[in-house]
Parts: C-alpha cells; sequence; structure tokens
C-alpha cells in the first residue's frame, strides 16, 4: 500500500520517532526525517529502513535553523509534521532552563512558522502526562488542570498554549496534542529501542542497564507512597502501542476536527516493584535494588484515563507488561551498548 503523503518526523531518529517512522513506513507513508542527532543515532534510521525495507529521507540538522526548514519544506510536499524534536530530561532542565526552553518551544516556533509558510497546517505534537503536575485524581482525563513543576514540563505545557492560540488564530490548523504516559518496550525484532547516552534517568533503562550488568544494582526511589507497596504507581505505555496511536493521529488530522489534546496510556498502573518482578521474568535472573528516598519531584501515582484515544482516534493500547519487559530485554540483551 502506499498512501501518496509524505510526513515530516522531527526527531524521528530518536527513540519513539525511530518506532514511529517504521510504523509510518509500514502503512504506505513517505518518511523525511529531520534531526540532529543530539541525542541518537543516524543508526536508528539504516535499522528502521532495513526493517521497515523502505527507505526514509533524512535532514540533519536543526528545527531551530530557519533556513533549512525553508529548503526542507521548499524541497519536499509535506502533508502532516510529527514533531518529537526536543530534550526531554528532566533534572537537566532545572540545571539549564534556558537550553531547554530555546531547543523546545523556540524550536517548535520555528517549525510552525516554517510550517505555515509552506501551507502546512497538520501536526501532531509529542506532549507529555506531566503537563498534569500532581493530578487531584485518577484516572487522569483530558480536562484535568494542568501546572508544571519544572522547566522540561513547563516547554510542553507553553508549547500547547502556543498551538491552542495558533488553532484559535486559524482555523486550517489541525493539531493532535498527544500527552505520552511513560513509553517503555522496544521493537520486536530487538533492533530498534531506547539508547540513553547517559546514566539513565528513567525506571525500565535503568532496569535493563541492571540486567545487563552495565549497572549493580536498581535504586527505588521511595518505598513509602501511598500506594498498593509504597513504590511509585506509573502507566507505562508500549512504544510500537504509542508508534501506532501516532499513524492514527494522523488519519485525525485529515478528518479536520481542529485541534485535541489526549492521553495516550494504557489506564493500568504497575508499582516500581511490579515493573522489577516483570522485568526479572522476562531476563530470568534476580535483579539487586535497594530502597531508598524519594525523588524529589516524583509523584506517588499517574495513570490514564484512556477513553478519549478509543473514542476520538480509535485506539487502544493492546500490549501488556509481559511484551514491555520481553522486548526492552531483547533490544537491550542483543545490544548492550546501544547503537554504539
Ligand atoms: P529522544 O531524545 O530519543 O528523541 C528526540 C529526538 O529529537 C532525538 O533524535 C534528538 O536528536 C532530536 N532532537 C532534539 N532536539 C532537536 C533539535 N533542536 N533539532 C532537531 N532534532 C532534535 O526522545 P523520545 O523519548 O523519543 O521523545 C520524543 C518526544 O516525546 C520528545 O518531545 C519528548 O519530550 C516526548 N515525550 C517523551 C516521553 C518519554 O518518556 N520518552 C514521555 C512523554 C513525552
Ligand atoms: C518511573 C517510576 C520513579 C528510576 C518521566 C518524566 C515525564 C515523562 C516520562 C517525558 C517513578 C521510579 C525511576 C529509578 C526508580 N517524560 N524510579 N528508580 O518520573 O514517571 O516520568 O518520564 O515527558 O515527564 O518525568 O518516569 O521512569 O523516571 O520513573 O525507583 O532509577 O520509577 O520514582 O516512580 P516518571 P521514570
Amino acid at each position: 500500500m502506499h498512501t501518496n503523503k509524505t510526513i515530516l518526523v522531527t526527531g524521528g531518529a530518536g527513540y519513539i520517532g525511530s518506532h514511529t517512522c517504521i510504523k509510518l513506513l509500514e502503512a504506505g507513508y513517505d518518511v523525511v526525517v529531520l534531526d540532529n542527532f543530539s541525542n541518537s543515532s543516524p543508526e536508528a534510521l539504516r535499522r528502521v529502513e532495513s526493517l521497515a525495507g523502505r527507505p526514509t529521507t533524512l535532514v540533519q540538522g536543526d528545527i531551530n535553523d530557519h533556513a533549512l526548514l525553508a529548503r526542507l519544506f521548499g524541497a519536499h510536499k509535506i502533508d502532516a509534521v510529527i514533531h518529537f524534536a526536543g530534550l526531554k530530561a528532566v533534572g537537566e532542565s532545572v540545571e539549564q532552563p534556558l537550553r531547554y526552553y530555546h531547543n523546545n518551544v523556540t524550536g517548535t516556533l520555528a517549525l510552525c512558522q516554517a510550517m505555515q509558510t509552506a501551507g502546512v497546517f497538520n501536526l501532531v505534537f509529542s506532549s507529555s502526562a506531566t503537563v498534569y503536575g500532581d493530578p487531584a485524581s485518577l484516572p487522569i482525563r483530558e480536562d484535568f488542570a494542568t501546572g508544571a513543576t519544572n522547566p522540561y514540563g513547563r516547554s510542553k505545557l507553553i508549547i500547547e498554549e502556543i498551538l491552542s492560540d495558533l488553532h484559535r488564530s486559524a482555523p486550517e490548523w489541525n493539531l493532535a496534542l498527544l500527552r505520552y504516559f511513560n513509553p517503555v518496550g522496544a521493537h520486536p525484532s530487538g533492533r530498534i529501542g531506547e539508547d540513553p547516552s547517559d546514566i539513565p534517568n528513567n525506571l525500565m533503562p535503568y532496569i535493563a542497564q541492571v540486567a545487563v550488568g552495565r549497572r549493580d544494582h536498581l535504586s527505588v526511589f521511595g518505598s513509602d507512597y501511598d500506594t498498593k507497596d509504597g513504590t511509585g504507581v506509573r502507566d507505562y505505555i508500549h512504544v510500537q502501542d504509542l508508534a501506532e496511536g501516532h499513524v492514527k493521529a494522523l488519519e485525525w488530522l485529515d478528518r479536520k476536527e481542529g485541534l485535541k489534546a489526549i492521553n495516550l496510556g494504557t489506564g493500568t498502573g504497575y508499582s516500581v516493584l511490579e515493573m522489577l518482578k516483570a522485568f526479572e521474568k522476562a531476563c530470568g535472573k534476580p535483579l539487586p535494588y535497594k530502597l531508598v528516598d524519594r525523588r524529589p519531584g516524583d509523584i506517588a501515582s499517574c495513570y490514564a484515563d484512556p477513553a478519549m484515544a478509543r473514542d476520538v482516534l480509535g485506539w487502544s493500547a493492546k500490549l501488556g507488561l509481559e511484551a514491555m519487559c520481553e522486548d526492552a530485554w531483547r533490544w537491550q540483551r542483543d545490544n548492550p551498548k546501544g547503537y554504539e
């Protein structure tokens, strides 16, 4: 199948972007990737092409480069943009707020300006459950109050507000703001996956590195939360399901319904210790851990009400915890040093 449509994927070499590029190619879209490789490797794209059996077009560069964007939109007839490019480390954003606002907020402005000039009005934006701050109740619905506790989260909120203003200014804009919960797992081939360049901030890649022997134990941040076993509870979603959600979001843009913020989660929360147990089962060995203090800024529990994604996009997560851990383990076991 070929759709005759070309999608610009910013950040397409990254963790979620690479998995989404495969789904797009499989669904018959042509794909142009814009990435500066600040947190990814060209090898990821080579593997995307070999898994999908089709090429992508790579434009190496920065979303803040206006001249490059103008050339890109001049050279390719783009039907829609999926905008993953961004910096995402919460702690780093506290240390370097200007870098985060420049990259994420100013970069998105540059992209939207170039889209407007080129007459491209279809955008899928990578937002985050972090925009809900500490939610008043669970599960989290899209109409809940928003709030940010760090510059990374604030950059996502600011962008959501900019995109809302854009939509109010001109009705031809179609904008899907996808609020991801906790993406984990990898492509079932074990050929692409999450490849943190530093010590992992997130739970699943940290556990995977303990399993492969790169770290000696997991520190469990807090065991006195008001949760099932005292450890933090999150809505982990398989990156393959998440990628599929983007294909559905493109189809929704075509229905020209304007702007919508939509949760992409499973609706199920698992604790840190449940995640650890499930990963031990997948890798077939016990994994050492220590209970330590809470990590500043963390909340006790967070999981989605996934009803809107089902009703609006016709999308629900299909893959469970077992697949998340098995696929993450296959990737880590077969690529102990990532793409290196
Ligand atoms: P990632 O770091 O693996 O991918 C981001 C990609 O964007 C990388 O390839 C990086 O090189 C590229 N990039 C960054 N800044 C750029 C710039 N200025 N110009 C061009 N390319 C640039 O991250 P990911 O996990 O795939 O996340 C993708 C998006 O989803 C991000 O916007 C992130 O904030 C958002 N998100 C991620 C999570 C998560 O936990 N992974 C959760 C919610 C939202
Ligand atoms: C999950 C749970 C930790 C590491 C972050 C961002 C959020 C979004 C997703 C982008 C928590 C515990 C973790 C470890 C642990 N990203 N943990 N030991 O904090 O829910 O969300 O990533 O938008 O914005 O804040 O994900 O994977 O870091 O933590 O015990 O070494 O695992 O306390 O309960 P988090 P996480």
